[in-house]
């Protein structure tokens, strides 16, 4: 029904030529793949990325974009220039840069919005911190996460979004959820989804885990029912741990 989706995360990692390098050692490792297969890289890679990822099943994307189509903002690249480039997808609200760069709910939405109208397709990550899972409200943090992310946005966008729970604490510390606490969490999400746009429109949402996903681990939490995939940090570094986690989409 859904398609599982296994996207890496490169952070700030790699440079263009590395970028070349890897994905042309990771395409025949995932060639054939039953899941689609996203390598989310540097602004600076995207360019050496799409040449390399051209007739293999490698989808690009970027990690960041701003909201605005252009003007004076120094630094920033907007959605259309993504697009030139002929990249597909884009991470937003990524926690570390609502943790180092200051992004919000509302800045989120805004910049799904853009890529929306340029015809990316967002990948929006949503996630509770530990002191708000220990306080036990992470289900309110994430319905309010998501009913700000999709504000304005049709029930017909909403189905090609992507979104990635990722619980804050599990982020580049070695620590996963359990399979049951990413399961429950992502039908919470997937709940508020159907309260916004309907249960037809849920069901077609792809929602995937993310945090300290590797090549162990993967198999257990891909096999939950509401965990349609991976955003996958330092494990997507290595072709080998990405390509095993790619593998383990298809059982
Ligand atoms: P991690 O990162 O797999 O290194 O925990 C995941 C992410 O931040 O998307």
């Amino acid at each position: 029904m859904r398609k599982t989706v296994i996207a890496g995360n490169w952070k700030m990692n790699k440079t263009a030529s590395e970028a070349d390098s890897f994905l042309k050692e990771l395409a025949p490792l995932v060639k054939g793949a039953k899941c689609t297969v996203i390598a989310c890289v540097p602004f600076t890679d995207l360019t050496a990325a799409v040449k390399a990822a051209k007739r293999t099943n490698i989808k690009i994307g970027a990690q960041n974009l701003h909201f605005e189509k252009s003007g004076a903002f120094t630094g920033e690249i907007s959605a259309d220039m993504l697009v030139n480039l002929g990249v597909e997808y884009v991470i937003i609200g990524h926690s570390e840069r609502r943790q180092y760069f200051n992004e919000t709910d509302e800045t989120v939405n805004l910049k799904i919005k853009a890529a929306l109208a340029a015809g990316l397709k967002p990948i929006v990550c949503v996630g509770e911190l530990l002191s708000e899972r220990e306080d036990d409200i992470t289900a309110e943090v994430l319905r309010r996460q998501i009913k700000i992310a999709f504000k304005g946005v049709s029930a017909d966008e909403a189905k090609g979004i992507i979104v990635a729970y990722e619980p804050v604490w599990a982020i580049g510390t070695g620590k996963t959820a359990t399979s049951e606490q990413a399961d429950e969490a992502c039908g919470v999400i997937r709940s508020c989804i159907a309260s916004l746009y309907g249960k037809a429109v849920a069901n077609k949402v792809v929602i995937q885990y993310g945090g300290s996903m590797n090549a162990k681990n993967a198999e257990e939490l891909l096999s939950k029912p509401n965990v349609d995939g991976g955003l996958i940090g330092g494990a997507s570094l290595k072709s080998a741990d990405f390509s095993i986690i790619v593998a383990a989409a298809a059982k």
